[in-house]
């Protein structure tokens, strides 16, 4: 998969912001600093496009970035970031919440695990209700270059029994310093967006 071009269209923070063309969506769910937009610029190809940072609470809108005039990735908001007022950590669930049960454009959620941690309860709570509402349930664990190949292993399949995935569904692992899972990720993602009849 070749990206010649990745644009944000829209920052959202009610559905009446979201673009109203019919391009499909892949949403990225996760905890606050799992990697969600470190994953977008890598699939992007590009440094910034997506702002990340090593304190949590950086994605604070729905922001919407379409590939190729042909796909799109929705960076969502992290959630278990505890340095925002209860209220505040409200009004985020409302509007994810709000994006994920109303989106018609969504095809399919990955939800982003670091696999160094321990799912949360969070975590569990969202699978649960991504498989609940259709969606198939594709875990996606990141930064796979802190763990050895052997870690890497054993976590894989431990944090897979953990978070209760699908018997049939294995975690994809990533990592932004390694091309090889980043290409992988890439292919992945093309296969998914075939499988709903988008070919990019
Ligand atoms: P919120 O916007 O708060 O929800 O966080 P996020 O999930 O978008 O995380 P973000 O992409 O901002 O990354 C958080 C931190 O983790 C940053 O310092 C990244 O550089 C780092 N990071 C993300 N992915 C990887 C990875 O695969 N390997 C390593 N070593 N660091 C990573
Ligand atoms: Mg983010």
């Amino acid at each position: 998969m070749k990206i010649n071009e990745a644009n944000l269209d829209q920052m959202a923070v009610s559905p009446s912001q979201y673009p109203r063309d019919g391009l499909k969506e892949v949403a990225l769910v996760g905890r606050s600093n799992v990697g969600k937009s470190s994953f977008l610029n890598k699939i992007a190809g590009r440094k910034n496009l997506a702002y990340t940072s090593s304190k949590p609470g950086k994605t604070r809108t729905i922001n919407f970035y379409s590939f190729n005039k042909t796909f799109r990735l929705v960076d969502l908001p992290g959630y278990g970031f505890a340095q925002v007022s209860k209220s505040m950590r409200k009004d985020w669930a409302k509007m994810i919440n709000s994006y994920l049960e109303s989106r018609d454009n969504l095809l399919e959620i990955l939800l982003l695990v670091d696999l160094r941690v321990k799912p949360s309860d969070q975590d569990k709570e969202m699978l649960s209700w991504i498989l609940d509402n259709g969606f198939s349930g594709i875990v996606i664990g990141t930064k796979a270059d802190k763990l050895s190949k052997n870690q890497l292993q054993q976590q894989l399949v431990r944090v897979h029994k953990e978070l209760g995935c699908p018997e049939e569904q294995d975690i994809l692992p990533f990592s932004t310093e390694r091309k090889d899972l980043v290409e992988e990720s890439k292919n992945f993602l093309q296969d998914l967006f075939a499988f709903h009849g988008v070919k990019i």
